[in-house]
């Protein structure tokens, strides 16, 4: 208790501070980052260990392995993202960390080792929402990026139109039903042979591929038009595999990646576009790890250049999970006096709602 109380006085005072280093962590899924961010643009350092290769094995990640994989790095990769940043820990001015949604187990390598960090350094702690983060890696990549704006926000686990009314403020407009845009990737990319994680290798395959060879549904649900639906569009790619194999035809990947491909991106950048019309925004950001696609950014920049809509896209690195998206998000966070207490804890299912 003593500590909160403390910590919301140096907050009052860190308003005033010119420059405001962060420490942020990220471990929500099968990435185990650090990084180091200044004034909530500014990148220091931004270490990112990734636990692709093992997950890789199984076809998706594993949950348990996951945990233990971050136990066993976390302090490593704090100690590398001061050094490569030349920064000692009693410069910090804050310690941030991705509480939700995520892997519990997860999640909970990160909070713990930032409580530890927070409590032992007499400095605020700052809990961050996953989401919240991936907006966020915008405003790193895109300095003059300014609220408000729509974001989609596209990842294994979400797909969602959200409308930043403000620096920490968001109006949810729509979301995924069912699978999120990632995941259908990876579960395609699993039935045609392609492995973990599916977006990368969809996007290479589908290079080589016939966008128009196959016409896969895209779905539209009646009254809510902005929100999304990919698990009908992942049956019916999954069903003519499976049918093309029985009748003992020729699978072509690259056409069935490039035909799938073009069913996700068609959706997301007609569904942005029209919000944004809707909602009278002319600046839309893309974040979350599907963003990192080519093909979506190269349709939602020619079709928001149409409509005289700006488009922001974080940089690849910042486009997947990292800590330098939690350590801007935290920065505002911490200018509207939102530090959290000692009990902070890892919440699985965070909903975007908890953030306003
Ligand atoms: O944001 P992220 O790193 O982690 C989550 O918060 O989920 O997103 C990971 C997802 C995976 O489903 C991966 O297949 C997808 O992003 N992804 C891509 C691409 N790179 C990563 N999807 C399509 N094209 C890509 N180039
Ligand atoms: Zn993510």
């Amino acid at each position: 208790m003593a500590y909160f109380q403390n910590m919301k006085k140096k907050t009052e005072l860190l308003k005033d501070k010119k420059d405001i280093l962060i420490l942020a962590i990220e471990s929500s899924c099968d990435e185990t980052s650090v990084a180091l961010v200044r004034n909530g643009r500014e990148v220091v350092s931004n270490v990112i260990s990734s636990q692709i290769d093992i997950h890789k094995e199984y076809g998706g990640v594993v949950p348990e392995i996951a945990s233990r994989k971050h136990v066993e790095v976390i302090n490593y990769i704090v100690d590398k993202a001061l050094s490569e940043a030349n920064i000692n820990l009693n410069e910090l001015d804050a310690v941030a960390v991705t509480y939700g949604p995520g892997l519990v187990g997860a999640l909970l390598v990160g909070v713990a080792m930032a409580k530890g960090l927070a409590f032992g350094l007499k400095v605020p702690l700052i809990g961050v929402h996953h989401i919240e983060g991936h907006i966020s890696s915008n405003y790193i990549h895109n300095p003059d990026l300014e609220p408000p704006f729509l974001c989609l926000v596209v990842s294994g686990g979400h797909t969602m139109l959200v409308c930043v009314e403000d620096y920490c403020k968001y109006r949810l407009m729509g979301q995924t039903l069912d699978d999120a845009a990632g995941e259908a990737f990876d579960k395609i990319a699993r039935v045609i042979g392609l492995g973990y994680p599916g977006g990368p290798a969809i996007e290479r395959y589908a290079k080589d591929g016939d966008p128009t060879k196959y016409d896969y549904p895209r779905v539209n649900i009646k009254g809510k038009p902005y929100d999304f639906s990919f698990s009908g569009l992942k049956t019916a790619v999954i069903n003519h595999v499976h049918n093309m194999k029985q009748a003992g035809e020729k699978v072509n990947i690259n056409d069935i990646a490039a035909s799938f491909q073009q069913a996700v991106v068609d959706v997301l950048v007609e569904k942005s576009i029209n919000c944004a019309n809707e909602l009278g925004i002319d600046k839309l950001a893309i974040a979350g790890g599907v963003s990192a696609n080519s093909l979506l950014k190269d349709q939602m920049n020619s079709l928001a250049g149409q409509h005289g809509i700006k488009l922001y896209t974080p940089s690849i690195i910042l486009s997947t999970d990292n800590a330098a998206m939690i350590g801007s998000a935290a920065y505002y966070r911490l200018l509207r006096g939102e530090i959290s207490d000692l009990s902070l804890n890892a919440i699985p299912y965070l909903s975007l709602s908890s953030l306003n």
